[in-house]
């Protein structure tokens, strides 16, 4: 009897010490992820990994696999969506969530940052300009890959037309010549990507004398492809590489003649 006692008395006191130990495992877990502590992106993908969620007729999903692989693997949900939690409703916040977030990769890249923000985009989205270009807008959001890896920097390189020609698409059109817009556009290696005339953390303007592309610096950014190019090389061939966007601008025939004909690949 006796002996039956005290192993029942240690079997309960173990196993209420064994609950004990899941209830505050438990417990911790739920505040941690409400708290977006230390396991709350999977409290968000309960939601977020449904490919069915959206609102407004817009997708919700997430593709947790991709995200995994992506650079941000290891930075959580809430530390780009600044106060979100897995509460319903989400924040009601001032201003347009999204966008917010897609600037807000300032807390972690310093250095990209302090560039961008003087570049024209900088200065014109941190003024508020929703149209002008923020980090995601380049990057993409949450399958952002490594750019340490040279495929994916060579994927980056030859996806111009969507990094600036979804909002330059005019330039995208209008570089086009023979000898850099042409060989680019089929995948020519050596052809120069937007970026390597117009930079991409710091682009200004023709007129803002630290451009790329101003009077005082063009032949040297041409000089990094084109060894003893001079200001009378950049200024003879600069035009030409957008050559047909300019004569566009100024040639009122072409303009109408365009819009006339724009099944024809101009
Ligand atoms: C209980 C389900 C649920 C959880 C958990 C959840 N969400 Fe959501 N989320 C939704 C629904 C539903 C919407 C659309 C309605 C809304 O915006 O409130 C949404 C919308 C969003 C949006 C879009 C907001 C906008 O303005 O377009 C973001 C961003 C988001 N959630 C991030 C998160 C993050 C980050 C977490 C984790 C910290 C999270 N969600 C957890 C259900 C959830
Ligand atoms: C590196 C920053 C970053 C991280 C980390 C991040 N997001 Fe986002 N998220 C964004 C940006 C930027 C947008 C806006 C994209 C746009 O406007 O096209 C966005 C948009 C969303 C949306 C709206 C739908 C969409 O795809 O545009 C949801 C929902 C969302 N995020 C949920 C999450 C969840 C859940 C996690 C964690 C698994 C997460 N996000 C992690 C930056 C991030
Ligand atoms: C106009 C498009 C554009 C914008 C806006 C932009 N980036 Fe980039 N970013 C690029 C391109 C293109 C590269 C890769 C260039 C290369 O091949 O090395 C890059 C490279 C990077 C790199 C890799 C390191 C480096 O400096 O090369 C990081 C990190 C980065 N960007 C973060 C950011 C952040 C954070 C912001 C916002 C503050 C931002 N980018 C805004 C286009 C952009
Ligand atoms: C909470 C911190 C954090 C935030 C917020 C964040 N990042 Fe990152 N990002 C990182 C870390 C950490 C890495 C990995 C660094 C590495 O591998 O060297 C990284 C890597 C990158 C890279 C690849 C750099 C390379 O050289 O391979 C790019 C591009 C990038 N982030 C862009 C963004 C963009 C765009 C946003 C905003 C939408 C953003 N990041 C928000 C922390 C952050
Ligand atoms: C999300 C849209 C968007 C994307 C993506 C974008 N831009 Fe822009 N860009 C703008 C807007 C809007 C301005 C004008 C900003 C202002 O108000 O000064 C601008 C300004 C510029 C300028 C200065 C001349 C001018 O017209 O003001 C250059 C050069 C430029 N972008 C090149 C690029 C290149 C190269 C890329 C890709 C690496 C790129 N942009 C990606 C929207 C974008
Ligand atoms: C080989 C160098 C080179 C390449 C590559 C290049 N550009 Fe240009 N870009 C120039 C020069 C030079 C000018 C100034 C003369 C002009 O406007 O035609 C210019 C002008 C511009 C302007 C107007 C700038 C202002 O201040 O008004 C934009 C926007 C622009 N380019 C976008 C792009 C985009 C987008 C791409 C890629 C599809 C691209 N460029 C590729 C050399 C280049
Ligand atoms: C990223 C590299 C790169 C940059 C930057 C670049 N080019 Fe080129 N350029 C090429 C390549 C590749 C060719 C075609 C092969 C060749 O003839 O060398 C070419 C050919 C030319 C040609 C015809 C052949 C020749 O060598 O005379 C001219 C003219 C020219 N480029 C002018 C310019 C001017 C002006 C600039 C600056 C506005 C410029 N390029 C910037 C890569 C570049």
């Amino acid at each position: 009897m006796k002996k039956i006692s005290f192993f029942s008395g240690l079997f309960f006191s173990l196993l209420l010490l064994f609950m004990f130990f899941i209830f505050c495992g438990t417990a911790f877990a739920q505040v941690s992820s409400y708290y977006g502590g230390i396991t709350p992106s999977q409290g968000c993908m309960v939601c977020h990994a449904d490919n069915e969620l959206e609102a407004n007729g817009k997708s919700l999903y997430i593709d947790e696999g991709a995200y995994k692989e992506s650079v941000h693997k290891n930075v959580l949900c809430s530390e780009c969506h600044i106060g979100f939690f897995i509460n319903l409703p989400h924040p009601d916040t001032k201003g347009d969530p999204l966008r917010v977030a897609s600037l807000i990769c300032k807390d972690c890249h310093k250095d990209v940052y302090d560039e961008y923000k003087n570049s024209a985009h900088g200065k014109a989205a941190l003024m508020g300009k929703a149209d002008s270009a923020s980090c995601a807008d380049c990057h993409g959001s949450h399958y952002i890959k490594s750019l340490k890896n040279e495929e994916t920097k060579e994927e980056l390189w030859a996806n111009a037309e969507e990094v600036c020609g979804s909002c330059h698409e005019d330039y995208w059109e209008s570089y086009s010549d023979y000898y850099h817009g042409q060989p680019y556009k089929v995948g020519f290696r050596k052809a120069p990507t937007c970026w390597e005339c117009h930079d991409y953390h710091n682009i200004l303007p023709e007129d803002n004398p630290n451009s790329l592309i101003s009077d005082a610096n063009l032949y040297k950014t041409c000089g990094n492809c084109h060894p003893g190019s001079t200001k009378e090389f950049a200024d003879g061939y600069g035009p030409s590489i957008h050559g047909l966007q300019k004569g566009f601008e100024e040639n009122i025939v072409l303009k109408w003649l365009r819009g006339l004909f724009s099944w024809f690949p101009w």
